[in-house]
């Protein structure tokens, strides 16, 4: 067993969404979604270091930027991207930071394709790696300098599952970075998480689940905490409600804006979901039922015990 496997301990892990409940939202099509979201496709919420303006592209490279920053990757020879999306971070590592080599796993097969072909010419002298893989099932065969996972989080643990299985789930994500990484080796993570439960209506919680991400929950913070405390330190944490309450206004508005050629490609009932969806998860931001956090993690030598 290499090192990797002895201390990521995911045997037995419950599962979160499965690969059909992530095609059913992110296998609509990437034309669809390049309707409305920026120009590298990136799909969560993005960061903005003055005012909140319309500069949707700038905000999602200086997320991008943010998170490379946090997981100190410049001039590193291989980092993981857990849920490369449409591949940005990808691009963005290889092309911009001197990234050698950047590994993406996503189990949605139309972004996996979409991701290897716009990342096939990235950089001359990088290369790109994208995996239709659960991360429960990533072994690599060398560590990695760094891990990256922005927006995923929010699939790893199923709807049905209580506050100590949601935490099992969390756990042994941590656990298993923390196997993939070299020592000293950082993780940053972007998560929405619940800062409010009482405010969501029944109706706009069985919206969620059954149309929109289904088998998917959301993280509390001690959630968060208590999972990575024994495998990492964590050196910021910031709490951006109105960036992703921004960032959704921008989609609506980009994808009202193309609502002839999106219902050609999905028809009317899939374009009206999106824009509910849109909508709704606005709302639940600006009431502060949910907020976005983006965290720095330090790995640390060997886990602790410290808060059991
Ligand atoms: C909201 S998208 C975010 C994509 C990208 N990080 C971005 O910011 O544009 C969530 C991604 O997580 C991936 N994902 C969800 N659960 C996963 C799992 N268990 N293993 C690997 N990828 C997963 C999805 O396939 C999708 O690529």
């Amino acid at each position: 067993m290499s090192g990797a496997e002895s201390r990521a301990g995911t045997a037995g892990t419950p599962a979160g969404a499965s690969r059909s409940a992530i095609e059913h939202h992110y296998d609509v099509g990437s034309d669809f979604y390049r309707l409305w979201l920026d120009r590298e496709m990136v799909y969560s919420c993005a960061l903005w270091d003055g005012p909140l303006d319309d500069g949707l592209d700038d905000a999602q490279v200086a997320k991008l930027a943010w998170h490379a920053d946090s997981a100190r990757v410049d001039g590193a020879a291989r980092v993981l991207d857990v849920g490369c999306g449409w591949g940005a971070m990808l691009r963005y590592l290889t092309g911009s930071r001197g990234v050698g080599h950047a590994t993406g796993l996503t189990l949605s097969a139309d972004q996996a394709a979409a991701a290897a072909s716009a990342s096939a010419s990235a950089s001359a002298s990088a290369s790109v790696e994208v995996r239709l893989e659960d991360w429960r099932e990533h072994r690599p065969e060398q560590p990695y300098d760094a891990v990256i996972s922005i927006g995923a989080f929010e699939h790893f643990a199923r709807n049905d599952l209580d506050t100590a299985g949601r935490r099992s789930v969390y756990s042994a994500f941590f656990a298993a970075c923390s196997g993939w990484l070299r020592a000293g080796g950082r993780l940053s993570l972007q998560t929405i998480a619940y800062e409010d439960f009482d405010t969501g209506s029944g109706t706009e919680s069985r919206f969620f689940t059954e149309e929109i991400f289904p088998e998917s929950s959301l993280p509390v913070l001690t959630d968060i905490v208590a999972a990575s405390d024994p495998w990492f330190g964590i050196e910021v944490l910031r709490s951006d409600a109105a960036h992703y309450e921004h960032t959704l206004e921008l989609w609506q508005r980009r994808l009202q804006a193309a609502e002839g050629p999106a219902i050609r490609l999905v028809g009317r009932d899939v374009y009206r979901r999106y824009v509910r969806y849109l909508r709704v998860s606005r709302g639940l931001f600006d009431r502060r039922v949910c907020t976005l956090y983006r965290i720095s993690l330090r790995r640390r030598a060997a886990p602790t015990r410290l808060g059991s």
